[in-house]
């Protein structure tokens, strides 16, 4: 599962292979050039601060250069020309050491100013390698985070409803902000840079080996116990990283529900309390960030120390080799010295990528878990494109559960004709929006079947079928948009007088023209700045606009005013007229309307009729139509 997570992630990176690849090429550059400066040190100590009693030699730096490197040069062009690979790339390699043995042959003060040239110039490269890395692995990063973004977004729409009940609004949203973030840095951290500090790791120990194997034996010596403890540490490291990024998510989400639930918050007092909860949880997310963080501290000291120890071996075998003068001059000890403790910082670098890799493969597989999810509403076979309804809407023996142990419909059998406008009534809770819910498959039935036109619903195309639909819910949603925006939402090339015809009829156009900016005002997140009966009526505006051959319409249960009842009573006989409807209904003046009421409690149909039948049947119907007219 983890290296299946590690590739996939890596995956992401193929799109940019090229940028990727130069990317690679200047960390190479880099670590190149790192070493080269280092290895300088050997000409500063060994030629310039003269540490040559024997013979000081008064060649002149081109002079030398011309013993030394040039010949090498002109046996390189010679073997490109004469097309001969290795011994070009035999040839090349041979230009350092010359250009070292020219530094050694010329004059002390030609050969301090050739080492400053020398270093000057690989600092240069040096750092341009650094930039050029950066400039082409962060277009990478930024693209591959898009890219990410959208894969779970456009999955996340088209999931079912069903998974998003199961899961928490906060939860999906860190997915989608900060895991995504981590994901794209494990991308990069590992192949640009873990790639570089390998780099950089292999060219230290190249140039440690070069100066003497056994010193390096040493030093390989002390290394593996201090890797084995980074490792532990950065296990231990993920694990917690995990937890606190849970904790987070838990209070990301804790938050969303506080603000959306604002209003009740206050109208219960119940501020010292949500505080109480909300200091929990920033309190269980604050314990993982301090653990995490202390550990994170302890890695980088821990590392050093271990290297200073390592350095002192070292010191003590290499400076008894150069005081005792058996081979090792200063120069190259310095080279060596410099070089071993340059490894740490890669070392260290290594350790710290390790982790962030880690936390990375742990988002990876929260994010992947969501992309993975298949969507439980899917079309089987090949999808029918239904005709506009002719016959019925027909439920057989329908049960459903949102979770399976506990039922909310239970074995449903109806029918809906075309052109009839049925009321569904009943206590809260009975299953009346569950129902309705069933018809634009936004949950398939456990048992049972529903039939469109004797076409099982499952068989049909799903945005077609939702097409036929004009669906009206118990909450208005509306989106932080134009009012123009908002009616039309769902409606593409709608023109201005449409959208005005649409209001006319949902009687909302009277308060839009009120508006400050008539049709053209932002309403706020969720419209609040409507009040509930003029958000039905631009709900209801939406659905006249669609026109839709079926409605489902879910009453708002929150009571209005009169004058608002009266108006938005309107609006539903006016966007009903000549549909088949399915509503379910809070109001005495649309039940009236029905050609059918259903009664429903429990997940059952109890008492079916007419208003007049059921009132006379004296039952439920009854009882709760005295209670609440
Ligand atoms: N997304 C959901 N996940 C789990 N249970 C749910 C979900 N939605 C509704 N329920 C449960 O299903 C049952 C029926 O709910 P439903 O919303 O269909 O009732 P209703 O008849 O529309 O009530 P009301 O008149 O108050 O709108 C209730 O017990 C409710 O708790
Ligand atoms: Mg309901």
């Amino acid at each position: 599962m983890k290296n299946n997570v590690f590739l996939r992630t890596l995956a992401m990176a193929k799109p940019y292979r090229g940028r990727v690849a130069l990317a690679l090429l200047f960390a190479l550059v880099f670590a190149a050039s790192s070493g080269a400066t280092l290895a300088m040190l050997l000409p500063i100590f060994d030629d310039v601060f003269g540490a040559r009693e024997d013979n000081v030699s008064t060649l002149s730096l081109d002079q030398a250069m011309s013993q030394t490197v040039l010949p090498e040069l002109q046996e390189f062009w010679n073997s490109v020309k004469g097309g001969n690979a290795s011994s070009a790339v035999e040839s090349i390699k041979t230009v350092p050491g010359a250009f070292l043995d020219g530094i050694h042959r010329s004059a002390p003060s030609q050969a301090l100013l050739a080492v400053i040239v020398t270093i000057v110039s690989l600092i240069l490269v040096k750092n341009l390698a650094f930039f050029l890395q950066t400039f082409f692995i962060a277009s990478v990063e930024e693209g591959m985070l898009r890219d990410l973004r959208m894969k779970v977004y456009s999955h996340l729409l088209r999931l079912d409803l069903g998974f998003f009940a199961r899961s928490r609004s906060g939860e999906l949203t860190t997915r989608i902000t900060a895991d995504v973030v981590r994901i794209k840095r494990t991308v990069t951290q590992s192949l640009i840079t873990l790639v570089r500090q390998i780099f950089l790791l292999a060219v230290y120990f190249f140039i440690t080996l070069w100066v003497s194997w056994k010193l390096t034996l040493v030093t390989v010596a002390v290394l593996p116990p201090s890797m084995a403890l980074i490792l532990l540490l950065g296990k231990s490291l993920r694990r917690k990283s995990h937890r606190s990024q849970e904790k987070m998510a838990d209070f990301a989400s804790f938050l969303g529900e506080t603000i959306t639930g604002v209003r009740v918050v206050k109208a219960f007092a119940m501020e010292s309390f949500e505080e109480q909860r909300f200091l929990k949880s920033v309190n269980a997310h604050r314990k993982y960030e301090v653990s995490l963080r202390r550990m994170k501290a302890l890695s980088g000291p821990l590392t050093e120390f271990l290297g200073a120890v390592a350095a002192g071996v070292i010191l003590w075998y290499g400076g008894n080799a150069v005081i005792d003068g058996s081979g090792m001059s200063p120069g190259r000890f310095m080279v060596f010295l410099a070089a071993a403790l340059s490894m740490m910082d890669p070392a260290k670098g290594i350790s710290k990528t390790y982790a962030a890799i880690q936390a990375g493969l742990a988002a990876g597989e929260r994010v992947f878990g969501i992309i993975d999810t298949p969507p439980a509403i899917v079309e089987y076979g090949s999808a029918i494109v239904p005709e506009k309804l002719s016959r019925s809407i027909r439920f057989e023996n329908v049960s459903f559960g949102y979770n399976p142990d506990n039922p909310v419909l239970k074995d449903i059998n109806l029918e809906i004709r075309a052109g009839e406008i049925v009321a569904l009534v009943g206590p809260s809770g009975g299953g009346k929006s569950t129902l309705a819910d069933m018809i634009p498959r936004f949950y398939d039935p456990d048992r049972g079947r529903i039939f469109f036109d004797g076409i099982d619903l499952r068989k049909l195309s799903i945005s077609e079928l939702r097409g036929q639909l004009g669906v009206v819910t118990q909450e208005t949603v509306l989106f932080n948009d134009t009012v123009f925006n908002n009616i039309a939402y769902g409606s593409a090339g709608i023109s201005m007088e449409q959208v005005e015809k649409a209001a006319e009829v949902a009687n909302a156009l009277e308060f839009i023209e009120a508006m400050p900016r008539g049709f053209s005002t932002v309403i706020g997140e969720r419209g609040v700045t409507l009040s509930g009966g003029q958000r039905q009526r631009l709900a209801i505006a939406r659905a006249v606009l669609k026109n839709p051959p079926i409605l489902i319409f879910d009453e708002a249960t929150s009571a209005l005013d009169t004058r608002s009842e009266k108006l938005v009573q309107q609006a539903i006989d006016a966007l009903v007229e000549g549909r088949t409807s399915l509503v379910i209904a809070h109001r005495l003046s649309t039940i009236k309307k029905a050609t059918r009421v259903l009664y429903i409690d429990n997940g059952r149909i109890i008492e079916e009729g007419t208003h007049e039948t059921l009132l006379a049947l004296g039952g439920k119907y009854y009882k709760l139509w005295k209670m609440q007219f």
